[in-house]
């Protein structure tokens, strides 16, 4: 106790404190220290408070001038303002709030948690979160067990109901991800400044020596426990400490319970925990029946001073440990509340590599590669399960169901297993009838379909738009309503929009939203992945006005030229320049290979250290092409530390030389170079780098500057009145930017001449009342051709036709169009037909009497 510093940490001494405080610079908090304590019956805690004639928590406080700080001078229990706890009583109900008497197994008991949150707390000047996670009779040869110990591959199955193997292993570390992940609501006045994984404390009961094989293996399990943990919870050295299970009276005449002490104490022993794993002896704090409140000698007579001592000489423990291990990392920090993607979402999704063929033994075991292959570590945390998982019907109640299957558990024991190991949950829905596998789609389901989710731990939504062109309502309208109900279930879940890139940067994406789609569906071709990064990066989706659609991401927001194909190209070569382009791009990293085959080049890349921090860089400015001819492209994304990303890139079948001035990034005279693949500098460079004899695909991908300076200036946005109806009178739409446009761009020669099929999108802004066209099929059109033209509000998905004319043949006479488009704020002309060439003539908004 002498270590402990007097924080002044009782209530009523504390709000003078708080108010004299007041007005002065508070220094910034420091993270906050999170605690586990897990176990069985005895960490849940049977310490009795009040029950009993000796030994309750009133007569230690009475009679132990030790414990004079567990209740104030007015005799009520002392409650910490920087000491919360997160815990669940034996009949599972929650209770959190500031550390008190009363977190044990029953509101009218005490655990170990008491006295260690006051030991932890008094030690370390930072708030600290203590999270309980135990359950009664439970083993650890079944209930926890640790995967490893379940056989090579982890557990059979995903564990998803109380007597599975492993339930509880993973219940515990679910609970320990969903309370960290809402660490503010648990601890109060926390304003981002990050956690720290500080140690985890092991206390129960005797129920391992039960079983003879389950007590012959405990010293085997318990070890592959702790590395197990560590692992999942991505803490390597965490201080860890085992409180035996020393009860004196029974230990004399039980050899098995003897055996499950000496497995304990045997972890001291183990080599590598040395100096990061301890045991407490605990025999010392047994007090006699006569002493205490019970005779229930299984949990320490129900003695309110053991539990005191056990948390106490955990607390000493952990802090020991602490001093010799270097402290984890803090997670976490500078998270701006209610902004769930600061950073381009990163992870894996199901669907490129196994399409409609998952189950749960592929999702148990990417979960488990993710962890070992360090991809979570190196930031991939969602592991996203994309279409047919449901099954083709919703149960009774109307509920999506898993398909059982696939998912025999359902899809909540899916998601602790997840959650389990560090990762989060992502799920695919449609916001059609059905998905595109024609699975049951969330259309009129919403609110429901948006609370199962959050039911089952969701933390990202990708939603889906196939057949939502029935839906009778504007992509607007449509994602709108699922913002809402996902914000009224309360769980913050990231939606991702997957329309195959129609426009949501433009229509308001961002308002319900963290990511959309900028292009149609990638497949394992460079071609493809070019042409979705062209979606993004050039006039792949919008006019070439925009230079791409970097002015529309930032952080919480970014365009999505879909999932990684890296590790599914024919060359790696092909793979890093896939990598490169998504990294300098800010696109969101969704790896789409089976990790169970990765190979070590495929597993060099997605782990590139220096490419994923330039994709991750928290001023979130998406590169734009600075040189863009002859099929050689050069990209430049600026960042926070005052250096730029630039990638060289020759897409063309010559080599060749390709050079960067540094006039064209902002830059001048002598600038460091670093190559990011290979993690070295390059040298010094005056005025230019010059990437040499650049093959086809051949690229370089440079950071140039010094580290520290103040932040390159980015590119100038493409102003509004280029690509939005601002004037009364005509506006010609050859004159205007058009803000989405799908299959071969337009021509503009006396209004719009395009290529079935094709969609392009003008921004009206409500500033026009009419569009007048004159209609008919293009001459290059074969003779047998059939074209329809339509008029659609906002996307082709709003399905909202004004105007449409269908089937025109090459020798029908132009038709007008004059159609109302008062109050709009996006049309979309849209124009089909096998082989058929359409001409929008004369194609022009009208709006009122023209100004003056
Ligand atoms: C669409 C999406 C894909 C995938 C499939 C699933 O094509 O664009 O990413 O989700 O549906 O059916």
């Amino acid at each position: 106790m002498d270590m402990m510093k007097n924080k002044n940490t009782l209530l009523h001494l504390l709000v003078p404190v708080a108010l004299l405080a007041a007005g002065a610079q508070a220094a910034p908090k420091k993270p906050v220290k999170v605690f586990i304590l897990a176990g069985q019956s005895n960490m849940h805690g049977h310490g009795e408070i009040a029950k009993g004639e000796k030994g309750n928590l009133e007569w230690v406080v009475e009679n132990k001038p030790a414990y004079q700080h567990l209740a104030g001078a007015d005799g009520q229990w002392t409650v910490r303002n920087d000491v919360f706890v997160y815990s669940t009583d034996k009949n599972d109900k929650t209770r959190t709030g500031g550390l008190t008497a009363g977190f044990g197994a029953l509101p009218t008991t005490i655990g170990p948690e008491l006295q260690f949150g006051h030991a932890v707390g008094d030690f370390y000047d930072n708030d600290v979160l203590l999270i309980k996670a135990a359950w009664g009779g439970k083993s650890l040869a079944v209930d926890f067990c640790p995967p490893s110990a379940a056989g090579e591959a982890g557990y059979a199955h995903i564990p998803g109901a109380p007597k599975d193997t492993g339930f509880y292993y993973v219940q515990m570390l679910a609970r320990v991800h969903d309370v960290l992940a809402d660490i503010g609501t648990y601890v109060p006045g926390y304003e981002g400044q990050g956690y720290e994984i500080a140690g985890f404390g092991w206390h129960q009961g005797w129920n391992d020596r039960v079983s003879k094989p389950f007590n012959a293996a405990y010293e085997r399990n318990m070890e592959l426990f702790i590395r197990d943990v560590r692992r999942d919870l991505g803490t390597p050295n965490l201080p860890f400490v085992i409180a035996t299970t020393g009860m004196r009276s029974m230990q004399a005449k039980d050899p098995r319970g003897d055996a499950l002490i000496r497995a304990q104490q045997a972890m001291a022993n183990v080599p590598d925990f040395n100096g990061n794993v301890a045991v407490v002896d605990t025999a010392a704090f047994w007090r006699d029946a006569a002493d205490s409140p019970s005779k229930q000698n299984y949990h320490w007579n129900r003695n309110a001073e053991s539990y005191l001592l056990i948390g106490q000489s955990m607390a000493d423990a952990l802090i020991a440990l602490a001093q010799q291990n270097p402290s984890c990392a803090v997670r976490g920090a500078g998270k701006v509340p209610g902004l769930l993607a600061p950073t381009p979402p990163m992870g894996w999704n199901s669907w490129n590599a196994f399409e409609k063929e998952i189950n749960e033994d592929i999702i148990r075991r990417t979960a488990d590669l993710m962890v070992s292959t360090g991809l979570r570590d190196a930031g991939y945390d969602f592991l996203v399960i994309d279409d047919a998982w449901m099954a083709n019907v919703r149960d009774e109640d109307g509920k999506l169901i898993a398909d059982y299957e696939k998912f025999p558990r359902g899809m909540k024991a899916v998601g602790d297993y997840i959650h389990s190991k560090g990762l989060k949950y992502g799920i695919y829905q449609c916001r059609g009838h059905v998905t595109c596998q024609d699975l049951p789609g969330s259309f009129e389901h919403e609110e429901a379909d948006m609370q199962s989710f959050a039911d089952w731990g969701v933390d990202y939504i990708k939603l889906d738009s196939c057949y939502a062109r029935k839906n009778g309502r504007l992509s607007s309208e449509d994602y709108a309503i699922y913002g809402a109900a996902i914000e009224k279930t309360g769980r913050p879940m990231i939606l991702s929009i997957s329309d195959f890139g129609q426009g949501a940067w433009i229509w308001g994406g961002k308002n319900y939203s963290q990511l959309w789609r900028t292009s149609g569906d990638i497949f394992p071709r460079i071609n493809s992945v070019y042409r979705c990064a062209e979606t993004s990066g050039g006039s792949g989706s919008s006019h070439p006005g925009f230079n791409g659609l970097w002015q529309f991401a930032g952080p919480g927001h970014w365009n999505d030229p879909d999932m990684l194909q890296v590790g599914n190209l024919k060359d790696p070569a092909y793979d890093k320049v896939h990598f490169s382009l998504w990294c300098v791009l800010a696109a969101p990293l969704m790896a789409g290979n089976d990790l169970r085959t990765m190979t070590d080049p495929t597993k060099q890349i997605l782990l590139a250290p220096e490419l994923i921090a330039v994709n991750q860089d928290p001023r979130g400015q998406q590169g734009y092409k600075v040189y863009n001819q002859d099929e050689i492209e050069i990209y430049n994304k600026p960042l926070s530390d005052g250096t730029t990303a630039v990638l060289l890139l020759n897409k063309g079948t010559n080599t060749t030389d390709v050079t960067v001035q540094w006039s064209q990034i902002g830059l001048s005279g002598e600038q460091p170079v670093r190559d990011l693949w290979e993690r070295k500098e390059l040298g010094t460079f005056t005025g230019s780098f010059t990437a040499e004899q650049l093959a086809q695909h051949g690229h370089r991908f440079v950071r140039v500057g010094t580290p520290g300076g103040a932040p390159l200036p980015g590119p100038v946005p493409t102003p509004p009145e280029k690509y939005t109806v601002m004037n009364k009178g005509t506006t010609r739409l050859a004159d205007l930017y058009y803000v989405m446009k799908e299959g071969q761009a337009p021509t503009f020669d006396n209004g719009l001449r395009v290529k079935s099929e094709s969609r392009v999108m003008y921004r009206l802004a409500g500033n026009a009342d009419r569009f007048k066209a004159s209609i008919s099929l293009d001459a290059p059109s074969p003779d047998d051709a059939k074209g329809t033209f339509i008029v659609l509000v906002e996307d082709k998905f709003g399905g909202r036709e004004i105007f449409k004319q269908e089937k025109m043949a090459k020798s029908d006479a132009p038709v007008e169009v004059d159609i109302d488009v008062s109050g709009l704020d996006f049309i979309m002309l849209e124009f089909t037909g096998k082989g058929a060439f359409g001409h929008w003539a004369d194609a022009r908004v009208e709006s009122g009497p023209a100004a003056d």
